[in-house]
């Protein structure tokens, strides 16, 4: 998507077609700020410190760290190393786990001398691949949002959670790929942003990319999703998703739960945008079986911004003796799930409902 008039992916190579370069996540919406990565370590540190996030920019900055370290070290040795240290960043998007076993697969029978520029073409090829998948889940998504413009005077009024734009894939996002092609239809749209704490990926990354695309957008708390829908200020949900079970269970960012639960009491449509490498096809119970990141509590006992000196800063606001705990993503059960927009088409969120989309994956 574009920043200022310039197209921009959020992981590509630089001119020396070695090394990664990014965005650096933790800068926006203050600082656009690009950063090299050279090695697999750095490529952890990067997933692991959310420079990048997102599942499917997890997966293809993986993609990328495991072709940073056939650069550094090919055999076999170096191979099960990056594949481990990479797996250990973050537990729950499924697609980080995705795409180090489809790297090991291409890898591993090759002999080590061919594997660096296997691992660059495989990585460059995941990246690709994800922005098409989103491209498909924007048009399905698209009409969605035709619909319900078609039927209510006024600006379609959506509501999303965390980031799920472009910054957490490598183009277009997954929730936000439908409201791009609607904007640019000129279907009138408006966002309700919730901001996401703690680490306010809605505040810092969705605001900044509604913003700089021009879509109307209000930030909000994130406890006011459950008071528009009362007052019928919300006519559908779209979320993102960090690991989707075979059944069609939901895991995304903290909050994602309640969201869905004041949907389906006001029946507001709530829907998921699920690229495929996001499906987990080893797991059926979400809540029974999908690791749960537990990140710093200082991520809730401290918020991050910008003083008017432009000084970057962090302050406290709880007293220093209140432990905090910050599971960082929930499980929404299928049953408040109205549909998941994949590159496929929109399946209901069931067992039948993802294998009849994809039987080539389903098991
Ligand atoms: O902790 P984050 O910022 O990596 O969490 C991101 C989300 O929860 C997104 O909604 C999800 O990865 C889908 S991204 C298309």
């Amino acid at each position: 998507m574009k920043v200022g008039t310039r197209h921009y992916r959020t992981i590509w190579l630089a001119e020396d077609g070695r090394t990664v370069r990014i965005i650096d996540q933790t800068r926006l919406p203050h600082d656009f700020v690009l950063a090299d990565l050279t090695t697999m370590d750095q490529a952890a540190t990067a997933i692991a410190d959310m420079w990048v996030r997102g599942a499917p920019l997890i997966g293809a900055t993986a993609g990328y760290g495991m072709a940073l370290q056939m650069a550094e070290d090919p055999s076999d040795a170096g191979l099960a190393r990056g594949h481990a240290v990479l797996l250990a960043t973050r537990p729950t998007a499924v697609n980080l786990r995705w795409a180090l076993d489809d790297m090991r697969r291409l890898l591993a029978p090759l002999p080590p001398s061919d594997r660096t520029a296997a691992a660059y073409a495989r990585a460059a090829e995941i990246c690709d691949e994800d922005v098409e998948i989103n491209r498909r889940i924007g048009t399905h998504g698209l009409a969605l949002i035709e619909a319900i413009a078609a039927r209510k005077p006024g600006p379609v009024n959506i509501l999303t959670h965390c980031n799920a734009g472009w910054l957490a894939t490598v183009d277009w996002g997954t929730a936000t790929a439908p409201i791009y092609l609607a904007a640019a239809k000129g279907i009138p749209l408006h966002v309700w942003v919730d901001e996401t704490r703690p680490r306010n990926q809605g505040a810092h990354l969705t605001a900044w990319e509604m913003d700089s695309h021009a879509i109307p957008h209000h930030l909000i708390v994130d406890n006011a999703g459950g008071h528009l829908m009362q007052h019928g200020q919300v006519d559908m949900v779209i979320v993102g998703t960090d690991r989707t079970t075979a059944q069609g269970d939901v895991c995304n960012k903290i909050g994602t739960y309640l969201k869905a639960l004041a949907a389906h009491d006001n029946g507001v449509p709530f829907y998921v945008a699920l690229p495929s490498p996001t499906i987990d096809w080893t797991v059926r119970d979400g809540v029974a079986e999908i690791p749960i990141e537990e990140r710093s509590a200082d991520e809730v006992s401290f918020v991050q911004g910008k003083l008017a000196d432009g000084t970057r800063t962090r302050l406290r606001i709880s007293p220093e003796g209140t432990p905090a705990a910050n599971p960082a993503f929930d499980v929404t059960p299928a049953r408040l799930v109205t549909g998941l927009i994949t590159e496929r088409g929109i399946a209901p969120a069931s067992a039948q409902g993802l294998a009849a989309l994809f039987p080539d994956l389903a098991p």
